[in-house]
């Protein structure tokens, strides 16, 4: 059943189960299985990331529909680097293809672009677009995706933890008052809650470096489908399969 909530200025439609329970707030999803989705056609991967780029379209539309205010994907990691380099830029192609389309019909999607990863080392073309994409939809309000680009979670930590010691050296802030806050504030996602619920389709049981800071207290929710093959229906029981944990942050 489908209801209409008010959370903050904005209406946004809410799945509804039984007790009223609001969807995720933030849900976070490593697109995997793109590879094997194209062996199995007997297609070259690039196929796989091609279909799994329109997954993706689909599912970060349904987010906006069902009311998440985070969408945050592992779009490339700091270890994808040791692929072919024909698959490489297979990837590099098709993210710039996306974020120029992105960026055409943006006062269309309203949706907030938030890049998470060092990138610093994509091409300056593609730096460019996710830097446009970033300022350009500054002013919308509705759901925020963070792409994660070059991402790899230790990498983000070890940039965090330059940025604080050169703050430390320049004398804005004193090593010994450092607190979990504080450092969060260093990290790619400073400023975005923590997610909610943490989804991995393609039948590994692994976070491959995927946000060890933030996921810190997630839920985890394992998928046997590939990413191309992922329907909103999966994004469905992932959030069913969340109702059912009991969050307890360490408590009683
Ligand atoms: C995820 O799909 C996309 C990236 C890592 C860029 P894979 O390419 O890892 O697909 P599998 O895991 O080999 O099937
Ligand atoms: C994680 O998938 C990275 C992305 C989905 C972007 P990988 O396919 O790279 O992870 P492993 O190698 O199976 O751990
Ligand atoms: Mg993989």
């Amino acid at each position: 059943m489908i209801c209409i909530t008010m959370k903050k200025e904005v209406l946004v439609l809410a799945l509804s189960d039984k007790e009223n329970r609001p969807v995720p707030e933030h849900i976070a999803i490593i697109m995997d299985g793109n590879g094997r989705w194209a062996k199995n056609r007997g297609l070259p991967r690039t196929a796989g990331h091609k279909a799994g780029g329109e997954t993706f379209r689909r599912i970060a539309n349904y987010c906006r529909t069902i009311g998440v205010k985070y969408l945050t994907v592992y779009a490339f990691s700091t270890e994808n680097w040791k692929r072919s380099e024909e698959e490489i830029s297979g990837i590099m192609g098709l993210l710039e293809r996306y974020l120029t389309e992105a960026l055409r019909d943006m006062e269309k999607n309203a949706v907030t672009f938030r890049f998470f990863g060092d990138l610093s080392r994509l091409s300056p073309k593609l730096r460019k677009l996710c830097e446009d994409a970033q300022t350009r939809s500054s002013e919308f309000h509705e759901v925020q995706v963070n792409f994660c680009l070059n991402y790899g979670g230790r990498d983000e930590i070890i940039r965090a933890a330059k940025a604080f010691a050169a703050d430390v050296a320049a004398g804005k802030r004193t090593a010994d008052s450092l607190t979990e806050t504080d450092f969060e504030c260093y990290l790619d996602s400073a400023g975005v809650p923590d997610p909610e619920l943490v989804i991995r389709p393609s039948g590994e049981m692994r976070t491959s470096n995927f946000l060890p800071w933030q996921s810190a207290y997630s839920e985890f929710v394992f998928m046997n489908v590939l990413w191309p093959d992922f329907k909103p229906a999966d994004l469905d029981k992932a959030i069913e399969e969340y109702y059912r944990r009991n969050r307890r942050f360490g408590g009683a």
